[in-house]
């Protein structure tokens, strides 16, 4: 099953999500790939550990264009069961470079068609843009995760996003399914996350996943120090909830 954290919003939690879900998937025994198709890298830094790519590392870049194999640019992370595509600021071209190839649409999904033999679960993580290598993770995608900032404006841009996935569902991907949007950190304290929840829940019936991620320090502690935060403090309440969406995700199946 192929994954895609999406929202072309910046900032909602798609990475925190895509490393925290891919973690703990992998925790729970299922081999698990993690492609980081952001040319801001933030998972590939999130969950190397100490390490850092070395110079001549292969990068999605490589995989989605220049027809490096996915055995070749994977690398193992700091969680057992979990390997990574990693990113580098030379996917900033990526789009760019799309425009000009055949099936431009398809190529992340030619590059991840063999990840089967291999992994139960791949995990895209997206940038926030709806790009062409944004509309390459959906086209690539089974499902979609789609992570909603419970602050203000949490609606901005997912009518134009479900848009888009109508698209994509139209004419690339007829099997494409929103598995689920994943409210994130919320805080009880605050008067606007009860709201949004509520928003979100009466706009999008049935596709808001129940475990709500709250707003927590460890989570912004952990990148700094290359783990998911399911790692670096499996027991605070947001590693908890990542562990329960993740039975939740998976379960939807
Ligand atoms: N549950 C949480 N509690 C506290 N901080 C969080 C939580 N989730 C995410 N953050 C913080 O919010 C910021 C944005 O999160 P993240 O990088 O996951 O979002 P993103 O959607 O991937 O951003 P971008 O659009 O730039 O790729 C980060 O600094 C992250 O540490
Ligand atoms: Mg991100």
């Amino acid at each position: 099953m192929i994954y895609a954290v999406v929202n072309q919003k910046g900032g909602v939690g798609k990475t925190t999500s895509a490393v925290n879900i891919a973690a703990c998937a992998a925790g729970m025994g299922n081999r698990v790939l993690l492609v980081d198709a952001d040319p801001q890298a933030n998972a590939t830094s999130g969950i190397l550990g100490r390490e850092r790519l070395g110079p001549g590392a292969l990068t999605t870049m490589d995989v989605l264009l220049d027809g490096a194999s996915v055995a070749a640019a994977r690398m193992a992370t700091v969680v057992p069961g979990l390997d990574l595509i990693p990113s580098g600021p030379d996917l900033a071209g990526a789009s760019v470079e799309m425009v000009g190839r055949v099936a431009r649409e398809g190529l992340m999904r030619s590059a991840l068609a063999g990840t089967a033999a291999e992994y139960q679960h791949v995990f895209v993580d997206c940038p926030p843009s709806l790009d062409l290598l944004t509309i390459n993770a959906l086209v690539a995608a089974d499902r979609l995760i789609v992570p909603v900032q419970c602050e203000y404006y949490a609606l901005e841009g997912l009518s134009r996003l479900m848009e888009t996935i109508g698209e994509v569902r139209a004419r690339l991907n007829p099997a494409l399914v929103v598995g689920g949007l994943l409210l994130t950190m919320h805080d009880p304290r605050t008067r606007i996350s009860g709201e949004v929840v509520g928003e979100v829940r009466t706009h999008f019936p049935g596709l808001v996943l129940d475990a709500v991620i709250p707003r927590n320090v460890r989570v912004t502690e952990s990148p700094s120090f290359g783990e998911p935060v399911v790692r670096y403090d499996p027991n605070c309440a947001a590693a908890r909830a990542y562990t329960e969406v993740t039975e939740e995700v998976l379960a939807r199946g």
